[in-house]
């Protein structure tokens, strides 16, 4: 499964390229304000530290539009993903946009039907909200495994983007479905490399060599 890392922080970006973690990066609008930098600053900022694909979303929500928003956000990188919400002017912008060989995120996505129109568009990723669907006490991990079955089923290869993931067991849950991809905050991540009994165990095995050496 890729790991990337969903944050608008250079700092935790970078931090989390050096240990090794991630894959890719993706930003939403949330996210990018939240950095207090200038969109494009902060993309090609993305850039130069993770070699991987970088989700840039658009904010337009009518075809016309959001088709040129998204070509002038691929010229910016190679690497850039055009990220579209999940409305039916977005599914018809992916479809041009797949078709002028542009990589696109399908965001917003809340039920596998919707997942199955997204893949028909051509998206390259789509991305369930598992945790916004847990806060409506729903389960978001259904979805991820109805999209696997679906995707399955007809060959589509649209990857499975887990997003919205808030906790260590999301991203167990992700991987025993077999979702391609998973983006989770840099707190989730660093999350997932801690465990009581590693650090108990450490200490011990420091502390018999330390008194074997008396
Ligand atoms: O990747 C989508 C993500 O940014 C949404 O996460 O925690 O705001 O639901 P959250």
């Amino acid at each position: 499964m890729k790991i990337f890392i969903d944050s608008g922080d250079t700092n935790e970006i970078r931090e989390a390229q050096e240990m090794g973690l991630i894959d890719g990066v993706t930003t939403n609008p949330s996210l990018a304000s939240k950095s207090g930098k200038v969109f494009k600053d902060l993309i090609m900022e993305i850039t130069q530290i993770v070699d991987g694909p970088i989700s840039a979303e658009v904010v337009s929500t009518t075809a016309a539009e959001i088709i040129p928003e998204g070509e002038g956000l691929a010229k910016w990188h190679k690497n850039i993903v055009v990220k579209v919400p999940l409305i039916p002017e977005g599914l018809k912008a992916v479809k041009a946009l797949t078709a002028k060989g542009i990589k696109t995120n399908v965001t917003l996505c809340f039920s596998a039907s919707q997942a199955l129109l997204a893949a028909k568009a051509g998206a390259t990723y789509i991305s369930p909200f598992v945790g916004r669907l847990d806060d409506i006490s729903t389960e978001g991990m259904q979805v991820i495994r109805d999209i696997r079955l679906i995707y399955d089923n007809y060959g589509y290869e649209t990857q499975i983007l887990t997003a919205s993931a808030r906790s260590p067991m999301h991203f167990l849950e992700a991987a025993k479905i077999g979702s391609d991809v998973i983006t989770a905050p840099f707190s989730v991540l660093k999350a997932l490399m801690h465990h009581p009994l590693t650090d108990l165990g450490l200490q011990k095995f420091l502390s018999d060599w330390e008194k074997a050496k008396k």
